[in-house]
């Protein structure tokens, strides 16, 4: 499809999967929880991924951990993402991801934490033995599932690096069916801006779909990173922390801002979805910085947050958050009719990275 036909609502393909739409929700570490990523769908979301899973955690078992991944039916297509550097416990790790539910295996090569680059793994394979041990992990999860297996990834270690552009067409070539590109360095962090020239020329050099990373805070700049880069979906990290609407806001262009009661609602029902998703005590503490995210819309005193922070059971937290907006309630009860049971979800125990970054 010409790329200036495009637009951020229409239906594409990475292999055989199929994703309704070009905006793709980040993995994020810490933050990518089940309900995270059903929430991403319920805005209009194509694709959703995990937050990064260790391939050595998985298996053996012998990483900390603070999480167990979920797959429920209705966040499918869910892309789960690996990460780690030794080719065969990657395409073990992958063999369990995909007897779990996952539709598509990510591979990592974009997180710059140092606990994870000096194992070989995440940044650090971009420019290591010159992109031979990446494709050499490429290879082994290709050929272990049936999947289509993914790479996301940052330009290169250092500031300026092209080293993306080597290595990101010889991955294709070993079999990687679709590329994502933050195009920061891994020095640069998360700092500086994300310069997608770097995505239009992967584009030009692969025949695979090429998803761009990276301050897509606008639906105008989503539409410009689109159309200026030629990729086939944008992915939104950050700027889909506390605000569900800026995603709906990409595919429909709808962009009235929530009502306090519309943003209360949200938050109770996203906070329910959290606990019964890691349980009350875990969920009150993975929960406080939604409640600063969330609360940034609206016109909430700012009291409230701090008052959150102290509270240490839901019930509380949602008895604080509807005396902040009275006609939450209603929209809460209107809306919960619709949420899908999940006793059938597949649950994986897949240790969550600690680390976390990309
Ligand atoms: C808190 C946080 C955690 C992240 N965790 C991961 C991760 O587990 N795997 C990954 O590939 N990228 C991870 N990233 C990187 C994002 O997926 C994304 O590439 C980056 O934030 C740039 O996009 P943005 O400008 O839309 O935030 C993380 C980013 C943030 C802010």
């Amino acid at each position: 499809m010409p790329t200036a036909a495009r637009t951020l609502a229409d239906t594409w393909l990475i292999g055989d999967v199929e994703i309704a739409s070009r905006v793709v929700l980040a993995p994020m570490a810490g933050i990518s929880a089940q309900a995270f990523r059903r929430q991403g769908r319920r805005y209009g979301v194509g694709l959703v991924c995990s937050e990064m899973v260790s391939a050595c955690g998985l298996t053996y078992g012998n990483e900390r951990t603070h999480d167990y991944l979920r797959i429920a039916r209705d966040e499918r297509p869910l892309a789960v993402q690996i990460f780690g550097s030794e080719p065969e416990r990657m395409a073990d790790a992958a063999r369990m991801v995909v007897a779990a539910g996952a539709d598509i295996v990510d591979i990592n090569m974009g997180c710059p934490v140092r606990k994870v680059t000096k194992t070989g793994a995440g940044s650090s394979l971009i420019e290591q033995d010159g992109g031979d041990l990446a494709c050499r992990l490429v290879e082994a999860v290709v050929g272990a599932v049936a999947v289509p297996v993914t790479v996301k990834m940052r330009r290169g270690e250092r500031n300026g690096s092209r080293a993306c552009l080597a290595t990101g067409p010889r991955l294709v070539e070993v079999g990687a069916a679709a590329l994502t590109l933050h195009p920061r360095s891994a020095a640069q962090m998360y700092t500086g801006l994300a310069d997608h020239s770097l995505t239009a020329e992967l584009v030009d050099l692969v025949s695979v779909p090429v998803i761009a990373s990276g301050d897509v805070t606008s639906r105008e700049r989503a539409e410009a990173v689109l159309h200026g880069t030629g990729a086939a979906a944008v992915m939104v990290a950050r700027a889909a922390q506390g605000n569900p609407w800026f995603l709906r806001e990409l595919t429909t262009g709808a962009d009235e801002a929530p009502t306090n009661d519309e943003i209360v609602a949200e938050l109770v029902r996203y906070a329910r979805a959290v606990s019964r998703e890691m349980g009350e005590a875990r969920a009150v503490p993975f929960l406080r910085k939604f409640h600063a995210w969330y609360l940034r819309r609206g016109s909430f005193a700012r009291s409230l947050r701090g008052e959150l922070a102290t509270l240490q059971t839901l019930p509380e937290v949602e008895a604080t958050l509807f005396a902040a907006a009275p006609g939450a309630l209603a929209i809460v009860e209107s809306t919960t009719a619709d949420d899908v049971d999940h006793t059938d979800d597949l649950e994986l125990g897949l240790p969550v990275s600690i680390y976390g970054g990309g």
